[in-house]
């Protein structure tokens, strides 16, 4: 038989080692549900237009159908030497079809076929994906409604700063993740048109109704030009870069699991089943998986230099680099939701099927994050504010409670332990109600400002993100 779709020219095979270095097929056969959806609607829309016969159309139908089914229980043959999943699926259907699955290619090319794959497959994992970030929030969500008068240290520098509720801390890793799920919403918009129709590069000689073929996929447009059509990844690039984003949110928040969870914090305590041990020390639990999770956002940033590395320097139309786009796409994807679906169990449980409830997510220890949240003077700008309200310049007020720190730090007490009368001694306009606004709960109500801290506040927030998640 036949090694190749196009031997006729060739005085000689391709070399094994040729063979291996320009296939395909491991890697992209998991294109195979959108290589046959596409071609459907090719052949479809092919017998519409007259160009094969409807009894072309059937065969091309039932072979496919077959091809489906042998691929799905495991026993299709994929064969190294037919390059990749497009002439692996077409010359299986040819095997059970014949001269029907001969005329599927009429008017299409590889490089129009292998880019509409691409964003057919693409398409349906961001859906997955955006999916996967609904469930992050809510778990995110689901915690912070719970932790609302929970305070802790709010850092800059991992400095001690203000005090910030707990719950008000996790939001903002709600809005990020928001952000995230925006942005593939808007990259889908221009996964979701179709090359096919293009064919090589130029267009087809055959009276091809693309518009029609893009409906039948469910995608919201044609390519409006066919050599930009085969030949940029631009849509995958883009999907990386908003991958990549999100996958730093991810890490960013890791960085803090992992800050959270040490001895010298212990905040927080995730499950056990989301850490390891040590094969010398026994004592150690340690954050294996958000550990993996900030390791896996340089691989996926990676890929993204490589898509963008790949592009760069190609000539219209379509070039085998191009090729080289699936591996990281493919690994970019998989990374990404393995690590969203596990960050969400991680951080907020999972549905125990008895009780119906959720367990298993982590374990805030209140106390400590109010003991740390003591220390370090967290409450320094609100003895400044009070003074501003009291007449003082904010500059004075700044430099006056300077000082007051500086008497604490000498006695090692916080500023809320100093009496009445050393406060006084800093300024006499200080009454006895300055420890109101010294005292965590004060300072953190002080901030009631649209996106601030206080508990009306993140009240408001959660309930805004309930209804926005469902
Ligand atoms: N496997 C190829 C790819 O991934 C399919 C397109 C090949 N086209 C070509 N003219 N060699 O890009």
């Amino acid at each position: 038989t036949k090694a190749q779709a196009w031997s006729a020219l060739f005085s000689e095979p391709m070399s094994d080692l040729v063979k291996r270095y320009t296939s395909s097929v491991f890697f992209d056969k998991r294109l195979w549900q959108a290589d046959i959806a596409g071609s459907l609607a090719h052949a479809e829309m092919l017998a519409a237009q007259g160009i094969i016969a409807p009894e072309d159309q059937a065969a091309i139908e039932r072979g496919m159908a077959q091809i489906s089914q042998e691929i799905e229980s495991g026993q299709f043959e994929w064969k190294l030497d037919l390059e990749d999943v497009h002439l692996n699926i077409e010359a299986r259907l040819t095997q059970l079809v014949g001269d029907a699955g001969k005329r599927l290619h009429t008017g299409r090319s590889r490089n129009d076929q292998v880019a509409t794959d691409v964003r057919l497959w693409l398409r349906s994992e961001i859906d997955l994906i955006g999916g996967l970030l609904t469930e992050l929030q809510k778990a995110l969500v689901e915690v912070a409604a719970k932790n609302i008068d929970v305070i802790l240290p709010g850092f800059t520098h991992l400095q001690v700063a203000q005090p910030v509720s707990f719950a008000h801390h996790l939001l903002a890793y709600v809005e990020m993740f928001a952000r995230d799920a925006e942005r593939m919403a808007d990259v889908r918009k221009r996964v979701n048109l179709l090359p096919l129709g293009s064919a090589a590069l130029a267009g087809t000689t055959y009276p091809l109704d693309r518009e029609r073929v893009a409906r039948s996929l469910g995608m919201e447009g044609v390519c409006q030009n066919s050599l930009d059509a085969v030949s940029d990844r631009d849509f995958a690039i883009e999907f990386t870069a908003a991958a990549s984003l999100c996958m730093v949110h991810i890490s960013r928040l890791s960085e803090e699991l992992i800050i959270w969870m040490s001895q010298n914090f212990g905040f927080i305590k995730i499950a056990d089943r989301f850490t390891t041990g040590s094969s010398i020390m026994p004592q150690k639990k340690n954050p294996d998986v958000p550990e993996l999770a900030r390791g896996k956002t340089g691989r996926v940033v990676g890929h993204l230099m490589g898509l963008i590395t790949l592009m760069k320097g190609q000539p219209l139309a379509y070039n085998k680099d191009n090729q080289e786009d699936k591996e990281p796409l493919f690994d970019t994807v998989d990374t990404l939701k393995d690590t969203l679906r596990i960050f969400a169990e991680m951080v907020g449980g999972q549905v125990n099927p008895t009780t119906g409830a959720k367990e298993g997510g982590i374990t805030v220890n209140a106390p400590a994050m109010q003991e740390a949240a003591k220390k370090g003077y967290a409450t320094a700008t609100d003895l400044a504010d009070y003074l501003v309200k009291k007449g003082l310049p904010f500059r004075d007020a700044h430099e006056t409670v300077a000082h007051a720190v500086k008497a604490a730090t000498t006695h090692a007490c916080d500023l809320s332990e100093l009496p009445l009368t050393v406060l006084q001694g800093f300024h006499p306009s200080i009454e006895k109600d300055v420890y109101d606004c010294l005292s965590l709960h004060g300072s953190l109500n002080a901030r009631n400002t649209l996106g601030g801290t206080a508990p009306a506040q993140v009240r408001t927030q959660i309930a805004r993100h309930q209804a926005r998640l469902g």
